[in-house]
């Protein structure tokens, strides 16, 4: 049995972030492995109740900092009831979505201090940070044009916003390229797991 992993899933709307993790979970269970699945904000009671109140559309008032904090809020629930306790057991996760989504929507999206992002977001992962990151990376107006059509809270922001987390995640990408895996989204599903699949064995050791 290989050492658990911590693989977080990132990229913008549309790009097939929850169809790829499904098919990684069902690669990594043939292959053995202890896999936990997961989803942010939301895997937990509590962060699926914070959820709620995030992506939906009659919440138009909420403001950056609460929109901010509620996002971290969510994610110190899942890290404390399932993803500390999960990797100390020795069990690997695929989550979609972590820390990077709120570096890229509110601190690029935004223009929220990207410090204060970081240690804020020290304080709720408790250091933890993801082995592998795989950067899902599609144009946006064909992202968005995949979604479903009830668009959510952070869907229906202008295409502006929606470049400036694309732009976010590249950045991210160029500055940390040990960690995330750039995939560009221009095949079908399976030829893009492929290559997700080269980037799991690697972190696995598989
Ligand atoms: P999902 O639709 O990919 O599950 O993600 C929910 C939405 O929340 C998506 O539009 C991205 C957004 N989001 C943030 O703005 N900041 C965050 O920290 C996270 C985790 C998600």
């Amino acid at each position: 049995m290989t050492k658990a992993k911590f693989i977080t899933l990132e990229g913008s709307e549309g790009s097939g972030k929850s169809t790829q993790s499904a098919l990684i979970v069902d690669y990594l269970k043939s292959k053995g492995q202890d896999v936990i699945a997961l989803r942010e904000p939301g895997g937990v009671k509590i962060s699926e109740a914070i959820r709620n109140l995030l992506l939906d559309v009659k919440n138009d008032a909420m403001g950056q900092e609460c929109e901010t904090l509620l996002y971290m809020a969510a994610r110190a629930q899942v890290v404390k009831e399932i993803i500390a306790p999960a990797l100390q057991a020795g069990k690997t996760i695929v989550c979609d979505r972590f820390l990077d989504s709120t570096f890229v929507y509110q601190g690029f999206g935004h223009g929220l201090d990207l410090k204060f992002i970081q240690s804020l977001g020290t304080f709720v992962t408790q250091g933890i940070v993801p082995d592998l990151t795989v950067l899902f990376d599609i144009e946006v107006k064909e992202g968005l044009s995949r979604t479903n059509a009830k668009k959510d809270r952070i869907e229906l922001r202008p295409l502006e916003y929606h470049e400036k987390v694309r732009q976010g995640y590249l950045s991210l990408a160029a500055q940390n390229p040990n960690r995330i895996k750039l995939i560009r989204v221009d095949a079908p599903k399976e030829e893009i797991f492929k290559r997700v699949k080269d980037c799991i064995d690697q972190v696995m050791g598989l």
